[in-house]
């Protein structure tokens, strides 16, 4: 009795909220209307700061790092991610997930021409991601990214 009576107060009281949170934009509304200042001001600086910090923001969601950071002829591999990006040769970038084929742990290091797995031992080629040791037996699958002069970015 009491729980049921106080769901139907909440879901009075939402929506008493949500009432006067519709009655109270229309009263402020129309007040406002009054002024043209009002709007004006909100205007510019609502769409200044998404539009600003939307492109910043998705530029760096995608950047996943520079390319002075991704050794020649080894990787980094990012654990937030779940990427590791290699540079086999100078210039050349691959990137793959960082996911073991063999039983999901994350790899935790690229060593000696190899991305490495520390549950049970299972390398992985830098060049293609293919097994060079197991106990996996699948490639690691590749993953889409983009160098933009000295940016990597998430494909
Ligand atoms: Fe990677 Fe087993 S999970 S070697």
């Amino acid at each position: 009795m009491t729980q049921g009576a106080t769901r139907r107060t909440v879901i009075a009281t939402g929506a008493a909220v949500l009432a006067t949170g519709c009655g109270g934009n229309n009263g402020d509304t129309s007040g406002a209307a009054d002024s043209t200042d009002s709007p004006s001001p909100t205007a510019p600086t609502s769409a200044a700061s998404p539009s600003g910090a939307g492109t910043s923001a998705a530029a760096d969601a995608k950047r996943l790092a520079g390319t002075s950071d991704i050794p020649e002829g080894g990787g980094k591999v990012f654990d937030a991610q779940k990427i590791v990006v290699t540079q086999p040769a100078k210039g050349q970038f691959k990137a793959f997930s960082a996911v073991c084929t063999h039983m999901g742990c994350t790899v935790s290091r690229v060593q000696n021409g190899t991305i490495d797995c520390p549950c049970h031992g299972s390398r992985f080629k830098i060049e293609d991601g293919s097994v060079a040791e197991g106990p996996a037996t699948k490639p690691l699958p590749e993953r889409s990214i983009k160098v933009d002069g000295n940016s990597i970015q998430l494909g």
